[in-house]
This record gives structure tokens, sequence and C-alpha cells, in this order.
């Protein structure tokens, strides 16, 4: 029921969603697909294959090394509230998340409390003191969880204190006050 009221809510037009309810439940299980990736719902867990190369960390990585580092990001960061959790890996370009059930802020229409953005905030910091930089920051990858507190999915994207371009100078620092920036402009948007 999370799965098809999430559906719905990031379909705008309620087409796709209209259709799969009758003709065609196996497509409605299609969280994202394109030319880089495809992401489904599979027995209530999430399905991510990477299927080209993919741009993450300042540079290109092979789908093999795009799973490799999006695993090691959610294993480090494994704990911190509201994060995506990793479940295992079945080749060497796929693997298993928990799925998280609310809207993404893409598609919200309403607006947030702070505390929202506090918590944001904060688990995003703790990300960083891992030593995990997102630097993807999409609205899509941003969760509404059902108890009104933040979801971060998408470790895809990042930089890590020991990637070799990590060592250019205050690269992180850019990296943390970038990962602020983005949560204080959506604070701004969204209360
Ligand atoms: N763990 C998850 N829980 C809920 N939805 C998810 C989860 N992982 C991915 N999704 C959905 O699939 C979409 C694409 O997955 P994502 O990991 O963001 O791929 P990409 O790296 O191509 O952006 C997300 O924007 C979200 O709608
Ligand atoms: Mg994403």
């Amino acid at each position: 029921m999370h799965e098809l009221r999430s559906t719905l809510l990031e379909d705008k037009l309620g087409i796709k969603s209209f259709l799969n309810s009758f003709l065609a439940p196996e497509f409605m299980r299609i969280l994202k697909q394109d030319s880089g990736v495809l992401v489904t719902l599979e027995n209530g867990l999430v399905k991510k294959t990477v299927r080209g190369f993919n741009h993450s960390g300042l540079r290109y990585y092979n789908p093999e090394e795009m799973v490799n580092r999006e695993i090691k990001a959610l294993q480090t960061v494994r704990g911190i509230k509201g994060i995506q959790k990793f479940i295992k890996r079945t080749s060497e370009d796929t693997f298993y998340s928990e799925y998280m059930p609310g809207p993404c802020l893409y598609y919200l229409k309403d607006k947030l409390n702070d505390s929202f953005f506090d918590a944001l905030t904060k688990n995003t910091n703790e990300c960083n003191k891992r030593g995990v930089y997102r630097i993807g920051q999409h609205r899509r990858d941003f969760l509404i969880l059902p108890d009104g507190k933040p979801g971060i999915i998408d470790f895809g994207n990042v930089l890590f204190e020991d990637d070799p371009m990590a060592d250019i100078p205050f690269l992180n620092q850019v990296a943390v006050c970038y990962s602020y920036l983005r949560i204080q402009s959506l604070r701004r948007r969204y209360t």
C-alpha cells in the first residue's frame, strides 16, 4: 500500500498509476529507468542496476565501480537516521536496498516545518563527519517519511574523504559548504 501511495504521489498526472492499477502491475514497479540506471521495486526491496558509465565523485566510473562506491557510501553512513539501508549485492552492477516510503521533495506542493530541515542538516552533517559527501543532491532523493522526518536516498554521486581527488586543497570543505547551502536553499523554498 505504501508503495502504491508513493507511486501515486510521484506521478503528477496520475495516468501512469491509473493504467498500472488495471493493466500492467509489473510496470508500476519501475521507479526509474534511463540509459544509466534501472531502479525497480522487487518484493518490497529496491533493486538498482547501473547500466552505463556514470559521473560520480568528480570523475567517470564504470557500473561495477559505481556500485562499489554506492555500497561503500551506504555502509559507511549506516545507522544515521533516515538513511537508505543497503541490503545485498547480487552482481557487479546490481544491489538491493530497503524501500523507504514517502513522497520526495520534487513533487511536494505543501510547506514543511523548520524541524524537517533541522533534521536534514543534522543527518547530512553526520554523513559528512563520516567522510561521505553527497554531491548529487536532487530533490527526488530527499523523502518525507511517514513520521514527517526526512529520508535520504541515492549515494551514487559522492566524494569520499579518502578519494584521491579529495586531496585537492579545501575540496572537502567546499563539499561540506555545498551540502549546507543546498539544504538552506531547500529550507527557503519549502518553509
Ligand atoms: N531506497 C529507496 N526507497 C524509496 N525509493 C527509492 C529508493 N531508492 C531509489 N528510489 C526511487 O528510485 C529513484 C531512482 O533511484 P536513485 O538511487 O536516486 O537513482 P539515480 O542515481 O539514477 O538518481 C529515486 O529518485 C526514488 O524515486
Ligand atoms: Mg537519484
